[in-house]
Formats: structure tokens, C-alpha cells, sequence
């Protein structure tokens, strides 16, 4: 397999029919869990360079975006597609990690959430950083629950007044990712601080 993944920009935006495609199919076939998008959304995306998109050549093999909530305190990496020939070999992992680094790059500060009922999802996330989360960590911003509509259990979410459904919700949070400095600067000196294996008991 040879499989570049881009940051997507306005020469992508071909492309957006055929991710929505792939997205519906992907819907039906888990029978949960993939908010529909509409052509015009995943073409925008594309175009504003807050997607990556994964091509065989001209071929499409994966995609994700980016959506920012909460006045971009929040971050959520959504819409993880990989079209079918190319799945079990590693090709989502590539994706995510990607769209990380392009989340954290394009928003520093911002908490990073996915929500999923997906075990490879949750694999992945995992392995980046991410900690599972009740759904009180997450943003409150009504327009992204919206997005919960088109799945199958929207009762549930609502019947828990949105603090739990049967998504996991998965954080990275910048703030607990922050390394302490390794010097204080006192009185214009350096103290140097040592490791704990050099000091005494
Ligand atoms: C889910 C999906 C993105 C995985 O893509 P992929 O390229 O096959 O995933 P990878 O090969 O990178 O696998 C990553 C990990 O997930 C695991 N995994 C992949 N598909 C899995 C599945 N269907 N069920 C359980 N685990 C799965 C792999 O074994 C691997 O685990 P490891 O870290 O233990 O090795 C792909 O199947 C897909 O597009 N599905 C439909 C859309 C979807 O469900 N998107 C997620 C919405 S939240």
C-alpha cells in the first residue's frame, strides 16, 4: 500500500463527494454512531485546511476533520473514515495521528475530545494521550450534540439529559500533558532541580 495522507487544502475539495459517500455507506453499515455531514461541510473543511485526507494516487483511502467548540476551547477530531480495501493495516492510526498534530499545531490550547463507540477509535485515542471521560468534560456546546441527531440512540442521549449515552467520551488535555520546567529562576539564579534518585531521604 502506498498511501500519502496531506493536510487538505482547495485541491481536495473533489473529494468531498466521495468521503460523504464513503461516510454514509460506513453509517449504514455500523448501524450507529457516524454524524451525517453535509457535501457542502466536507468540501469546506477541505478547502479551510482543517481535514487530512489519505489517497492511493488519485484514490481516496481515509480521511478526518477538524471542528473547534466552546469559542475553541475545545477541539473534536470527528468524521475518522477509512474506505475498505485499505482498513487493518494501520491506516487509521496514521490518520489520527495527523489529525492530531494538526489539532494541536492549529489550536495549542484547546482540549482535544473524541466521542465513539468504536473499539479502534478508542485504541487509537488511547495511545495518543487521550483519557476516557464523562460527557461533563466535554464541550457544552449545543450545535456539537446536534450532531448526535442522525444516530440510531439520540433517545438515550436525550433521555440522560446529555451526560451519558453510549459513546465514550475521550480527552486529551493540554494542561496535564504540560512539562514542569526543569530550572526555577530565583533572584536572577538558576537553581538547577535535581532528579529525585540524587536527592536525600
Ligand atoms: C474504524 C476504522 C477507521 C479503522 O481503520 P483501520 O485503518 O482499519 O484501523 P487500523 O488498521 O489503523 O487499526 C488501529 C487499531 O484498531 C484496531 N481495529 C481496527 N478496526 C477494528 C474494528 N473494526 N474493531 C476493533 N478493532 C479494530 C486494530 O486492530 C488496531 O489495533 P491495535 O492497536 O491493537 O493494533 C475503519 O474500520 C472505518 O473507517 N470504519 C468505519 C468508520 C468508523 O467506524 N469510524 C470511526 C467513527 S468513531
Amino acid at each position: 500500500m502506498s498511501v500519502t495522507i496531506y493536510v487538505a487544502d482547495a485541491r481536495h475539495i473533489e473529494y468531498a463527494g466521495a468521503i460523504c459517500k464513503l461516510m454514509y455507506i460506513s453509517a449504514q453499515e455500523r448501524g450507529t454512531g457516524i454524524a451525517e455531514r453535509s457535501l457542502d461541510y466536507i468540501a469546506g473543511k477541505l478547502a479551510e485546511g482543517k481535514a487530512v485526507i489519505a489517497l492511493n494516487g488519485e484514490r481516496l483511502a481515509g480521511f478526518a476533520y477538524i471542528e473547534t467548540w466552546s469559542h475553541d476551547r475545545f477541539v473534536a477530531n470527528s468524521g475518522l473514515i477509512v474506505a475498505h480495501e485499505y482498513r487493518e493495516q494501520g491506516l487509521a492510526r496514521r490518520i489520527k495521528k495527523k489529525i492530531f498534530e494538526l489539532s494541536r499545531r492549529l489550536y495549542p490550547r484547546s482540549k482535544i475530545f473524541s466521542i465513539t463507540t468504536g473499539l479502534a477509535v478508542m485504541k487509537l485515542n488511547t495511545q495518543l494521550g487521550f483519557k476516557p471521560v464523562t460527557f461533563s468534560e466535554l464541550t457544552d456546546d449545543p450545535e456539537f450534540w446536534r450532531g448526535c441527531l442522525g444516530c440510531r440512540n439520540y433517545d438515550v442521549l436525550v433521555r440522560n439529559e446529555h451526560r451519558m449515552c453510549l459513546c465514550t467520551g475521550l480527552l486529551y488535555d493540554p494542561a496535564a500533558h504540560h512539562r514542569p520546567q526543569q530550572k526555577l529562576l530565583t533572584a536572577g539564579r538558576t537553581i538547577l532541580r535535581l532528579p529525585m534518585k540524587f536527592k536525600h531521604k
